[in-house]
């Protein structure tokens, strides 16, 4: 068995930190969304593990490199993004005629893969898909039942009118019948090869699919706000591990990374991850905040945010709700005239 986890794509909708940086490395707690795929697949025992890189791939291998991961990982080059089942061509030599998990590298899921592969194998299935209700099933692939609920009848991408609340999640099990099954599927409308509908062909020609449900949360962290409700639920797991010295007054479950100084007119009120290296002075760190390493936060309160490393925000007053990239500066300034001074990369958003 092996996996493939792709990390290519353009993250057109988490613009404009995706201008220089791979969607799936966009961290969540302060781990990059894609370490959780990787994470998982180990975790269920797939040692074997392609990761499909594509705009940014420099910095996805430098990225999965700098881990000392369980297992022999290889990156395969997916010139254009043209699709999920496009990704299976491309990595068709590497996967050989191995079964194998596909898992999108910008989803994640709190309760990993282990009972999900095994029903794929159990049932001998030639595919196994798992499916998850939700409140907007427009924005996904979606599952129609069979009256009995047992079998998958139809599977359509992001439709107008959906059938059922029960979204595909970005986690997919095969046999090798899927290779026939991307070589006889068309571009979609948004011209990709969409793993909807090998699925679909699958079912169509008489082969097994089976699913399975999502008992706990799935996030796909596409847009910003995914990535603040992705954070939020991997917060609500955390365990405290303070590994500095502080007389801050820290209340709930906080993460302190070495080398952070944090004075005693600070307060911390978890859940909360801190990084390597911060200096946090006269500041307020409220419940769901992720604060990347080497960062500054000074006179200043920060709540339900995600803050990459590198940036530094002084005099800034109450930042909620945020996700703010790498190196930015947010900085209040006394000096005449008194006013907004924006230098703001494209497509950035700012409510002020
Ligand atoms: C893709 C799939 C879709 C699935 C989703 C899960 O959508 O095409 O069927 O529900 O991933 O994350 P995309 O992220 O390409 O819009």
């Amino acid at each position: 068995m092996k996996a493939l986890i792709l990390s290519g794509g353009h993250g057109t909708r988490l613009r404009p930190l995706t201008y220089s940086q791979q969607k799936q490395l966009i961290p969540v707690a302060n781990k990059p969304v894609l370490f959780y795929a990787v994470e998982d697949v180990i975790e269920a025992g797939i040692h074997d593990i392609g990761i499909i890189v594509g705009p940014n791939k420099d910095q996805v291998i430098e990225a999965v490199k700098s881990v000392d991961w369980d297992a022999d990982i290889e990156f395969i080059y997916q010139g254009e993004p043209l699709g999920l089942a496009h990704a299976i061509k491309v990595a068709r030599d590497y996967l050989g005629d191995d079964d194998f998990v596909m898992y999108l590298g910008d989803n994640i899921l709190r309760e990993g893969i282990v009972r999900h592969l095994e029903h794929f194998k159990k049932g001998n299935f030639d595919a196994s898909i798992l499916l998850c209700e939700v409140e907007n099933p427009q924005m996904f692939g979606v599952a129609e039942l069979s009256e009995d609920g047992r079998t998958i009848k139809r599977l359509i991408e992001k439709p107008k009118i959906p059938p059922s609340n029960l979204a595909l999640v970005g986690i997919y099990f095969f046999k090798p019948i899927v290779h026939e099954a991307v070589e006889n599927i068309r571009p979609s409308w948004r011209n990709e090869l969409e793993i909807t509908d090998a699925i679909q062909w699958i079912i169509d020609h008489g082969y097994k699919v089976g699913w399975t449900k999502v008992e706990h949360w799935w996030k796909d962290t596409g847009k910003p706000e995914d990535i603040l409700d992705a954070n939020r639920l991997i917060l609500d797991d955390i365990r405290s591990d303070i590994k500095v010295e502080t007389k801050a007054r820290i209340h709930g479950r906080v993460i302190i990374e070495e080398g952070t100084q944090i004075d005693e007119s600070t307060v911390i009120k978890g859940p909360a991850v801190i990084g390597k290296n911060c200096v946090i002075r006269n500041a307020y760190i409220g419940p769901y905040t992720s604060i990347g390493d080497g960062c500054v936060i000074e006179n200043t309160e920060v709540e339900d945010s995600v803050i990459l490393e590198g940036s530094e925000i002084r005099n800034a007053g109450r930042i909620l709700e945020s996700l703010i990239g790498r190196g930015v500066k947010i900085l209040n300034s006394d000096n005449h005239p008194i006013g907004r001074k924006l230098v703001v990369g494209d497509n950035s958003q700012l409510m002020l």
